[in-house]
Formats: structure tokens, C-alpha cells, sequence
């Protein structure tokens, strides 16, 4: 059966977000192994002084590290390792103040690993989760997909952009303005769902 990594940062009560997510995992439960990360309950480590030197002493220095060291990276690295045994990833995410929440960023700050999910190879920078395929749901309040907001819209480009460093192709699911059109919700995340079905079928 293949494997599917769920990341969910949907935090809050009655979650808009964390409805389109359940019911990607209702409708394909049954389908696919799933390991589920609850990013609001467990946040990757942010790279401050200590694990950031010791990342980039190991992972482009070559230096090995102690065992004690290594305790240090074992969060980042076990998250690492999950998305390195997956076949697809889901990303289920509210726009926060233009881009993505902080602990969403530092889940990509702890997977984006050089020599391990991505390289410097004769052709240039390469990922190495080619056999990977990723699906982003997110939400914002205002309509981001009309300027004045549009340009100023950092999270999707942000999203896909990461994912496709690491060799993911990264399929969104875009429910923009959940405040802005509050009387369009229930049917936003309808739309949602018929088009998480869509994807699914293809994966599964
Ligand atoms: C801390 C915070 C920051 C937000 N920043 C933005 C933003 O920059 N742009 C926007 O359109 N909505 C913003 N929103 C609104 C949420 O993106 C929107 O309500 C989203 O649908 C919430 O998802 P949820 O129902 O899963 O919590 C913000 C909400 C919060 C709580």
C-alpha cells in the first residue's frame, strides 16, 4: 500500500482548513497508509545557533557528529526521514499574514537537508523526492487571487516552489477569501472537496 505523510497545521476551533483535510483522510483512509503530523501540536525545531551549526557543519562540512550531537537534529531529522519514506504528501495550511504560518516554514527548514532531500550535482541543484507527489490545501480570509492581494501572495508561490526544489510536483487546492465571501463558505469547501476527490482518484 503507498504511503501518505498528512501535515496538518489547522489549529483553530472549527477549522475551515481542517475540514477539507478530514475529508481527504475519510475518503482515502482505506486507500493508502497514512502517517499523520499534527504541526500545531508538535512543531518542528526552528534552526537557532546550536542545531543550525551543527546542521550545516554535517550536512555540508561532512563532519560527523557525535552521538549527543546528533540528539540535537533527531526532530528535524526523524521529519526529514518521514517525507523520505512517503509516496505523497498532503499540506493542509491557512494563509497567515501573506505566506504560510511560522511552524509550516520550519517544517520545510527541517526537511530542506543538503545531501539528504536535495543535492549539488553537475547539472546544477537537484531534489531527490522525485518519486514524491504532493497535494497543498490552504485557505486566506481575503481573496488573494484579485490584486490588490494577488501579488502580494506569498505562501502559494512559497509552497510550490519548496516542494518542487525537493523534486515534488505539488498540486494546490486554493479556497481563497473564507471571510471575504462568508456566505459563499459552505460551498467553497463543497468545491473543495470535489476537487480533492479528483486528485485522489489519480493517486490511489
Ligand atoms: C494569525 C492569522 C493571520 C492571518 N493572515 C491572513 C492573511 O495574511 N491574509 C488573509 O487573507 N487571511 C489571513 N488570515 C485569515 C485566515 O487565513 C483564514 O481565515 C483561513 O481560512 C483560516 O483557516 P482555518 O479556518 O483553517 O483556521 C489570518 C488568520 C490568522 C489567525
Amino acid at each position: 500500500m503507498k504511503k501518505t505523510l498528512v501535515l496538518s497545521y489547522t489549529p483553530r476551533d472549527n477549522s475551515n482548513t481542517k475540514k477539507m483535510l478530514d475529508f481527504f483522510i475519510e475518503n482515502n483512509q482505506d486507500k493508502t497508509e497514512i502517517t499523520f503530523v499534527d504541526l500545531a501540536e508538535e512543531a518542528p525545531d526552528l534552526l537557532l545557533k546550536e542545531n543550525l551549526n551543527l546542521y550545516v557543519n554535517r550536512n555540508f562540512g561532512g563532519i560527523e557528529l557525535t552521538d549527543e550531537q546528533q540528539k540535537v537534529l533527531a526532530k528535524n531529522d526523524k521529519m526529514m526521514q518521514q517525507l523520505l519514506d512517503t509516496d505523497f504528501v498532503v499540506l493542509a495550511t491557512p494563509m497567515y499574514n501573506f505566506s504560510v504560518p511560522a511552524t509550516v516554514k520550519a517544517w520545510f527548514d527541517a526537511v530542506i537537508q543538503a545531501g539528504k532531500t536535495f543535492g549539488y550535482t553537475e547539472t546544477g541543484v537537484q531534489g531527490f523526492c522525485k518519486n514524491t507527489k504532493a497535494l497543498i490545501l490552504i485557505t486566506s480570509g481575503s481573496d488573494f487571487g484579485l490584486e490588490p492581494y494577488k501579488s502580494v501572495n506569498f505562501a502559494t508561490p512559497f509552497l510550490i516552489t519548496a516542494f518542487d526544489f525537493l523534486g515534488i510536483p505539488a498540486e494546490t487546492i486554493t479556497k481563497f477569501g473564507m471571510i471575504q465571501y462568508a456566505d459563499k463558505l459552505e460551498q467553497m469547501i463543497e468545491d473543495a472537496k470535489e476537487e480533492i476527490k479528483v486528485v485522489s482518484d489519480i493517486w490511489y
